[in-house]
This record gives structure tokens, C-alpha cells and sequence, in this order.
């Protein structure tokens, strides 16, 4: 084993350093956040922080960098209240990446990478058309993060789109049949594959496999 402590860490390279602690912590899901302003800019990044927070309510949440690094995602959901959560496919994985450039504000990333937005009634924020699995929020709550300057950026399920024969029987997404996209660090992206699936843990029960 290679053992290293944080008073070595810190005196590393920053981008080896940065490399370093942004893929230990390991495999993350990895979407598209869809927004708009209030005068009608569209906007869209990437992020790999989207995590489930409850289901009931279903409350979701993503991690926002200091604004200085990533405004205009917060801006808007600030400013409206809403927005999408699209997930990554091969087909348009490169375009993905290309989300997380600082575009200025007055330039939307469906434009220029050629993306398509795609209003439904649910919300006013645009999903990706291109996205076979994709979810509308209004916002709830942003908790500033002073130990750095970030936001976790707490919303609420409104409504979901999903591309048939991704939902199975008891409500579970087979989302490695979505060919949806993790991500390892801020440049390395992932395929999925199914292990196993198993039913719910008890103590001193062997779970049997869901998965036939
Ligand atoms: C794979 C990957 C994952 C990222 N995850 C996040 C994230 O979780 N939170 C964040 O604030 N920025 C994240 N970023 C950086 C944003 O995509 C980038 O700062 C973007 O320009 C923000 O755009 P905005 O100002 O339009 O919101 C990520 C970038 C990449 C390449």
C-alpha cells in the first residue's frame, strides 16, 4: 500500500493535488443542470454532486461551487426557482464536458454546443432533449458551506421524464440500460454495468439476490 498523510498531500502540485482528492472519494452520477434567467437565458452545466436526499419528500441535492467559480447556475435557480436535472449518455457526452467552460453569461451552452432545450408545463426551466432521463425541481432551500465558500443547493421533485423500458416493475430504473454516465474526478467519465441487486438487509439474514 502507498500511505499518504495531508501534510505531504498539501505540499503537491495543485492540479496533481487537485487530480488526487477530487477521484478519491470515487464513482459519482454525473448531469446536466438546465436553467433559465428572468429574461429568458437559457444556461446549462455539468455537475457530479447531485445527491438523493429523501424520498418522501423527494428531495435532492447538488453541491455548488464558490459563485466566483460557477454563477450562473445559481443565479438562476436563485432568481426562479426551478430547475432540470438531465442524465449523460455517450451520444452526447463530449457536448457534457464542454458545459463546464466559463461561457459568459449572455451565451447559452444549448446554442453554442448544440444541445436542445425542451420546454414541457411542468417547469420553465429547459431539460435536454437529448437526455433519456431527466427530472424537474423547484428549489427549497441553499445552504452556504463556510468551511469553503460552496452551496448545497437542496430542491424538490416536481416532475420526471423518462425514455420507455427504463422503469421496471417495482419502480426500480435501470439506468445502465439508459446507458447513463458516472464520473470519477472533474475529467474521467464511465460506463455501467449490473451486478447484482438485492433485497432489503437484515441482521444476521443472507439477502438473496433480486437479480435471477
Ligand atoms: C465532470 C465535472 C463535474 C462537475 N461537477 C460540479 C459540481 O458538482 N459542482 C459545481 O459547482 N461545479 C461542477 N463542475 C464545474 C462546472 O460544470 C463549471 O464550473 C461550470 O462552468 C458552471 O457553470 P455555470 O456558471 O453556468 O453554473 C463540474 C465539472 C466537470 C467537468
Amino acid at each position: 500500500m502507498q500511505h499518504f498523510s495531508i501534510s505531504s498531500i498539501q505540499t503537491w502540485e495543485r492540479f496533481y493535488r487537485a487530480n488526487f482528492i477530487n477521484s478519491l472519494t470515487g464513482f459519482k452520477s454525473v448531469s446536466l443542470i438546465g436553467t433559465i434567467s428572468q429574461s429568458g437565458q437559457t444556461n446549462l452545466a455539468i455537475f457530479s454532486s447531485v445527491v438523493h436526499l429523501g424520498s418522501d419528500p423527494a428531495l435532492i441535492g447538488f453541491i455548488n461551487r464558490p459563485i466566483k467559480a460557477a454563477p450562473h447556475t445559481l443565479a438562476n435557480i436563485q432568481s426562479t426557482g426551478t430547475y432540470t436535472i438531465n442524465h449523460v449518455h455517450p451520444s452526447f457526452l463530449e457536448l457534457a464536458h464542454q458545459t463546464s467552460a466559463k461561457y459568459p453569461e449572455e451565451v447559452s451552452e444549448f446554442d453554442e454546443l448544440g444541445l436542445t432545450p425542451e420546454f414541457f408545463e411542468a417547469t420553465a426551466a429547459p431539460f435536454v432533449k437529448e437526455s433519456k432521463v431527466k427530472y424537474a425541481l423547484t428549489l427549497e432551500q441553499i445552504i452556504p458551506i463556510k468551511v469553503n465558500n460552496t452551496f448545497l443547493v437542496i430542491g424538490k421533485l416536481q416532475s420526471v421524464a423518462l425514455e420507455e423500458n427504463i422503469l421496471l416493475s417495482d419502480g426500480f430504473l435501470e439506468l445502465d440500460k439508459a446507458s447513463s454516465i458516472c464520473s470519477n474526478g472533474i475529467d474521467a467519465y464511465y460506463s455501467t454495468q449490473l451486478i447484482d441487486r438485492y433485497e432489503y438487509a437484515k441482521p444476521g439474514v443472507k439477502p438473496e439476490k433480486l437479480t435471477k
